[in-house]
């Protein structure tokens, strides 16, 4: 089973194109978006393009790949299957799931194996990271897109995840059928504190997400759980690999940065918070 697609364009269902015309999709104002030989759909169309290359770029999915298959962060993957595998009792399987803002696909690959004959999307603005999607899994439909225009049918998803990614409250209720479940996963105050404090002279607590705490009508929140843990950095490479997939990165002075280089060695933990959200 594939989750059903809708033209980026003029939203009307896609469908395979003949096979005669490749592997491609198509809709019936013959819009045609053909599958890259990676086995993505990219279906973000240039008018829609903020900028030529949209996302993350390459250096920071490449480290973040190196990160998340390092398993610093697999105690988080841990407690998002956790969580759906329970939520998952109460809905009608084979489930359909959306990870929107997938990045590289560590997550989304995780949510695959725990539920192998589920329908998994990823999607995501950025092309390389999309193309790192591929090569973890080929059970997946790997899309690029924007999450404030999802190219996929109204009401067709069980889940939408969010991990680190913005939320697009006005599609993630199109999408999601009644009673589907939407996992936020955001940081927590104390988000990789010991990373902050190398960086900066005054550390501020992570401003907690206004627009969790006043849910958009159509939605509430069931629960919210602490997603906590400590991790022992024993090398620049892995450090600086963390810096690479924070908003801090773009921040960071060159002096700021050379301190981190020069550890060698970081004890840092993280602190997220997990909402778990409810579409009436
Ligand atoms: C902090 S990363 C999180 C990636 C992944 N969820 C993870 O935790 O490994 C945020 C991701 O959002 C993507 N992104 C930014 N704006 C987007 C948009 N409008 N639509 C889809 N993805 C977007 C970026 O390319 C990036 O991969
Ligand atoms: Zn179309």
């Amino acid at each position: 089973m594939t989750i059903t697609l809708r033209c980026p364009v003029c939203h009307e269902p896609l469908a395979q194109s003949l096979p005669s015309s490749g592997s491609g999709l198509g809709c019936s104002q013959n819009h045609q978006f053909d599958q890259a030989r990676q086995g993505y759909f990219n279906l973000l169309p240039g008018h829609k393009k903020r900028s030529k290359n949209p996302g993350d770029d390459k250096t920071m999915v490449q480290a973040r790949t190196r990160f998340l298959d390092k398993g610093y962060y697999q105690p988080v993957a841990d407690s998002l299957a956790g969580i759906l595998s329970r939520l998952s009792e109460s809905i009608e399987n084979p489930l359909s799931i959306l990870d929107a803002g997938c990045g590289e696909g560590y997550y989304t690959e995780r949510l695959q194996q725990t539920f192998p004959d589920a329908s998994v999307a990823g999607i995501d603005i950025s092309k390389p990271a999309i193309m790192a999607c591929c090569k973890r899994s080929k059970a997946i439909q790997w899309l690029v897109g924007s999450v404030n225009d999802i190219p996929v049918k109204d009401q067709e998803l069980d889940v939408i995840v969010s991990v680190f990614s913005r939320c697009d409250w006005h599609e993630f209720a199109r999408l999601l059928k009644p009673g589907g479940h939407l996992l936020v996963l955001a940081p927590g105050e104390q988000h990789l504190l010991g990373l902050r404090q190398v960086i900066y002279e005054t550390v501020r607590p992570y401003p907690v997400d206004k627009l969790l705490e006043q849910l958009p009508e159509h939605f509430s929140l069931t629960e919210t759980l602490p997603v906590q843990g400590d991790m022992q950095l024993n090398s620049t490479d892995d450090i600086m690999d963390l810096l690479a997939m924070t908003p801090h990165y773009w921040h960071v002075k060159p002096s700021q940065k050379e301190k981190l280089a020069n550890l060698g060695a970081l004890q840092c933990s993280f602190d997220m918070k997990l909402y778990v959200i409810q579409r009436a």
